[in-house]
Parts: C-alpha cells; sequence; structure tokens
C-alpha cells in the first residue's frame, strides 16, 4: 500500500467508526418502543395485565394505555402506569426514553433497584414511584435531573438516609419521602432547595431534632421529628413525625 492509499484507507477507516458510534447513539421512538417493550415482557404470564393485552406492537406506541407522545419531537414524553397491579423490575433501558417529561409508576409491586439509567433522562419534570416495593437506599442519581420539580418516593420501602445530593435538585417544588423506612438525621442542604414547597417526612425513623438553618432561604424552622409538625410558612408546609 503506498503512502496515499494508507491515508485513504486510515480515514476511511476514522470516518466509518464515527459514523457506527453516531447511529449507536441514536434514540427515537423505536428506541422507546424497545424499551416499553422489555419493561412489558416481564407481565406477559400475567393474562390480567392491561399491558401485555394493550401494548401490542401491532399498535403505533403513542396510542398505548398510559403512554403520551409528544407531537414536537415524535418520542414518548410522558409514561402513566399507575395502579395496573404490575410485579416487576425498571429495566434500565428505560433511561433510553430521553424525552420523557413524567413518569407516573405509582401504586404497582415494582421492586428491585431503580436503574441508575434513569440519570439520562435529563428532561423529566415529574417523578411518581409511589406505593411500591424497591426495599432499597434512595439513589442519589436524582440529582442528575435539573428539571426534576415533583418526587414523590412515598411508601416505596426506602431505607438509609435521606440522600444529600437530592438539594442539587433546584427546581424541586415536591419532595414525599412519607412511610419509608428512612433513618439519621435530615441532611441541612435540604435547606438549600430554593423551589420547594411541599416536604412531607413522616412515618420514617428520622431522629433527633434539627434546625434547618436558613430553610428556604430567610425562615428558620425548628423541627422535632418526636412530635407531630404540621409548619406551614405561606406556601412551604413541613410535615414530619415518628414511625
Ligand atoms: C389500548 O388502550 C387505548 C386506551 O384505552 C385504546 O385506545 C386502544 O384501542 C387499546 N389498544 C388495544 C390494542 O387494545
Ligand atoms: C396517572 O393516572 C392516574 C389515573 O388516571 C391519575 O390519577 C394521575 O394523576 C396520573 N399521573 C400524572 C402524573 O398525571
Ligand atoms: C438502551 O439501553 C440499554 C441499557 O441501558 C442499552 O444496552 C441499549 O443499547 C440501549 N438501546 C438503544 C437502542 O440505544
Ligand atoms: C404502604 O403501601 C402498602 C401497599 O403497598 C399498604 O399495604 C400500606 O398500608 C401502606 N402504608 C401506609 C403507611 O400507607
Ligand atoms: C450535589 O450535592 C452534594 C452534596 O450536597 C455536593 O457535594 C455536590 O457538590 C453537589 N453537586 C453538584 C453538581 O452541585
Amino acid at each position: 500500500m503506498d503512502r496515499t492509499n494508507l491515508l485513504l484507507f486510515v480515514s476511511c477507516s476514522m470516518i466509518h467508526l464515527f459514523i457506527s458510534c453516531l447511529a449507536s447513539n441514536i434514540l427515537n421512538i423505536a428506541t422507546d418502543q424497545s424499551a416499553l417493550i422489555v419493561f412489558k415482557s416481564q407481565f406477559k404470564h400475567d393474562h390480567s395485565n392491561v399491558l401485555a393485552r394493550n401494548w401490542s406492537s401491532d399498535t403505533p406506541i403513542c396510542s398505548w394505555i398510559g403512554v403520551t407522545c409528544s407531537s414536537r419531537h415524535q418520542r414518548v414524553a410522558a409514561i402513566n402506569v399507575s395502579n395496573m397491579d404490575l410485579s416487576g423490575i425498571i429495566p434500565p433501558e428505560l433511561g433510553n426514553i430521553s424525552f420523557l417529561v413524567s413518569l407516573d409508576m405509582s401504586g404497582n409491586k415494582l421492586h428491585g433497584n431503580l436503574p441508575k439509567e434513569l440519570a439520562k433522562l435529563k428532561r423529566l419534570k415529574f417523578i411518581g414511584f409511589s406505593f411500591n416495593r424497591f426495599s432499597w437506599k434512595i439513589p442519589s442519581f436524582f440529582e442528575a435531573m435539573p428539571n426534576l420539580q415533583h418526587l414523590h418516593l412515598d411508601n416505596c420501602s426506602f431505607t438509609g438516609s435521606i440522600p444529600p445530593s437530592l438539594s442539587n435538585l433546584s427546581k424541586l417544588e415536591t419532595l414525599d419521602l412519607t412511610y419509608n423506612s428512612l433513618e439519621g438525621m435530615i441532611p441541612v442542604e435540604i435547606g438549600n432547595l430554593g423551589s420547594l414547597k411541599k416536604l412531607w417526612l413522616r412515618g420514617n425513623k428520622l431522629s433527633g431534632s434539627i434546625l434547618l438553618y436558613s430553610m428556604f432561604r430567610h425562615w428558620r424552622v425548628l423541627i422535632s421529628p418526636i412530635i407531630t409538625y404540621l409548619v406551614i410558612f405561606q406556601q412551604i408546609r413541613v410535615e414530619i413525625s415518628p414511625a
């Protein structure tokens, strides 16, 4: 091979590599569909299950029950499979539904780990995992979702402590952690959540009293989990009680 041919060969290989690299990163409505098929496939033996019947490859994904697409991007924007008696896990493939804004899976029997791939969902504003059985620590990856406004993790059997990294969610308005098995101190960093309007913590084993300095900017609230407190400061509500 002379020098020109070698150069040509090298640059062609590079271009090829670049294109195939690019192609593997392209996410589209077909990616959304395959992610939802993976999610559905674990329920296929349950004949009463609405997803097994309704989420058919023969019909367009945007007509599937609980699935809403954005007309602008032609991608799945919302998933609402609440109260469908689903017993299974959340597969990592869900992290590929990159235009997802709202994810409501509350009132099921989902268990296992929340996959870290969910952190790829940068557009998420609403997460509803209430009333499931994750039995694990609250993952710290929620901090990677800059647009998150509502995080409902109540009654999910979460253990461990409240991750201080939640304080990075500058747009967070609602944080519901009621009825889990959370322990330890409420991180003072939670006081940095400048947009927070509702914080629900009752039904945990959060111990001791804590002074949340400059909580919600200029308010100072003394919260003792020993007693049930319902503090309403303007539109801000803090509710705490022992387990
Ligand atoms: C799935 O459910 C939607 C909404 O209820 C309905 O419009 C659609 O016809 C159903 N599709 C099938 C295949 O059952
Ligand atoms: C999901 O659907 C349920 C039942 O229709 C509804 O009550 C709930 O508000 C919906 N969730 C979201 C985030 O819209
Ligand atoms: C979707 O995500 C899974 C797991 O995170 C990954 O293995 C797969 O390659 C992704 N699919 C596409 C089409 O990008
Ligand atoms: C939590 O949810 C379970 C069902 O998943 C229910 O049986 C239990 O009563 C709930 N606990 C509270 C305190 O609401
Ligand atoms: C997220 O929060 C943690 C704990 O408060 C902090 O150490 C970290 O620097 C924050 N990260 C970003 C990106 O703000």
